[in-house]
C-alpha cells in the first residue's frame, strides 16, 4: 500500500456525471401524486392573490375551474377544496349548504374537468364567526355535536360529485362517524383521507390569512396535536385507520419527516403529507430577499418529504413543481 487513498469504496464515483446521478436517483416525483389546494370565493372573474402566499390566489368558481383546466394539462390530477363563504355563523351553516360555495365549486368543476379527483377539506373553521373548528359551548369546542355537523358537510359534498374526503377538524371520532354516515347513505364508495397526524402549528399561519379562518380567541390546541408527541400521532393514526381511514395524512410536512416515515414504515395504506402554507410561505420569502434559490429548495423540500415515505404530497407548489418536471 503505497498511501492512504488506495479506497475501495469511492461514493463519487456514482456522482461524478448528471447521468450516472440520474441512474442511481432512488426517489423521483410525480404529478400525479400532488394535490393542489384551492380557496374558492364568491364572485365572477376574481383571483386575489394570497399577499403571504405567492403565486396563490383566492378563486371565483369560474376561476378555480380555468385553475383545474390547467392543473390537469400540467398532470396535477387532484385538487383539494376550501372555501370561503359570504356570511359565517355560530354553527358554520355554510359548510353543509346545499348552495354553499365548495358545493358550488364541485358542481362546477365536474361538469367541466369531469376526470379530475376532488378532494374536499371538511371543517367548520372557515364558516364559523368564531373561526373555531365546531360548535362552541363558552369557550370550549363541543366535540360529539361538531362531529354531527362534519357528518353532514360530508354528505352534502359527496352527494354534490367530491370523490374523496378529507376531515381535517380533529376532533374525536370523527372519521367512524363520516364513515357510518357515508355508508348509509349509499356512499360506500367513497374514500376517506383523514388529516390523522395533525399537530397544532405555527406554519398554518398564512393558510388562515388565506382561508379567512383566524380564531377570534384561544388557538387549536385543545383538539390539535402537540408537537413534542410522537407516541401519540401513532395512536391517531392506529385511531383513524381503525374507525376506516382509507389514507392517512400527516401535517405539517417538513418539520415531521419522523412520523412519515414511521407511519409508511408500519402502516400499509397511502400516507399523505400536507406541506402547509407556512412551509411555502417561508420558501418564497428566503427566495424574495435572495436567501434561498426558489426553485431548488422546492424541489428538495418536496423530494425529501416523498423519500420520508409520503406517496401523496398535497403542496401549493403543484403547479410549479409540475413545470420543473417537464421542463
Ligand atoms: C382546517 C385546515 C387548516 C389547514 C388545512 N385545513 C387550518 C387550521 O387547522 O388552522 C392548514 C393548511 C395550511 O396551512 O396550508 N380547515
Amino acid at each position: 500500500m503505497s498511501n492512504n487513498f488506495d479506497l475501495i469504496h469511492r461514493p463519487r464515483r456514482l456522482r461524478r456525471t448528471e447521468g450516472i446521478r440520474d441512474l442511481v436517483r432512488e426517489t423521483r416525483l410525480d404529478p400525479a401524486n400532488f394535490v393542489y389546494p384551492l380557496f374558492i370565493i364568491h364572485g365572477n372573474g376574481i383571483r386575489r392573490e394570497v399577499p403571504s402566499m405567492p403565486e396563490v390566489f383566492q378563486l371565483s368558481v369560474d376561476e378555480g375551474v380555468k385553475e383545474c383546466e390547467e392543473l390537469m394539462a400540467l398532470g396535477v390530477k387532484s385538487i383539494i377544496l376550501f372555501g370561503i363563504p359570504e356570511t359565517k355563523d355560530a354553527k358554520g351553516t355554510g359548510a353543509y349548504a346545499d348552495d354553499g360555495i365548495v358545493q358550488r365549486a364541485i358542481r362546477a368543476i365536474r361538469d367541466a374537468v369531469p376526470d379530475i379527483t376532488i378532494i374536499t377539506d371538511v371543517c367548520l373553521c372557515e364558516y364559523t364567526d368564531h373561526g373555531h373548528c365546531g360548535l362552541l359551548d363558552g369557550e370550549e369546542i363541543v366535540n360529539d355535536d361538531s362531529v354531527a355537523l362534519y357528518v353532514q358537510t360530508a354528505l352534502s359534498h359527496a352527494a354534490t360529485g367530491a370523490d374523496i374526503i378529507a376531515p381535517s377538524d380533529m376532533m374525536d371520532g370523527r372519521v367512524g362517524a363520516i364513515r357510518d354516515g357515508l355508508d348509509a347513505s349509499s356512499f360506500q364508495h367513497i374514500p376517506i383521507m383523514s388529516y390523522a397526524v395533525k399537530y397544532a402549528s405555527s406554519f398554518y399561519g398564512p393558510f388562515r390569512d388565506a382561508a379567512d379562518s383566524v380564531p377570534s380567541f384561544g388557538d387549536r390546541r385543545s383538539h390539535q396535536m402537540d408537537p413534542a408527541n410522537f407516541r401519540e400521532a401513532m395512536r391517531e393514526a392506529q385511531l383513524d385507520l381503525n374507525e376506516g381511514a382509507d389514507i392517512l395524512m400527516v401535517k405539517p410536512a417538513m418539520p415531521n419527516l419522523d412520523i412519515i416515515h414511521e407511519l409508511h414504515q408500519t402502516i400499509d395504506v397511502p400516507i399523505a403529507a400536507y406541506q402547509v402554507s407556512g412551509e411555502y410561505a417561508m420558501i418564497h420569502a428566503a427566495a424574495r430577499n435572495g436567501w434561498l434559490d426558489l426553485e431548488q429548495t422546492m424541489v428538495e423540500s418536496l423530494t425529501c418529504i416523498r423519500r420520508a415515505g409520503a406517496l401523496i404530497i398535497l403542496t401549493y407548489f403543484a403547479k410549479r413543481m409540475a413545470r420543473f418536471l417537464h421542463s
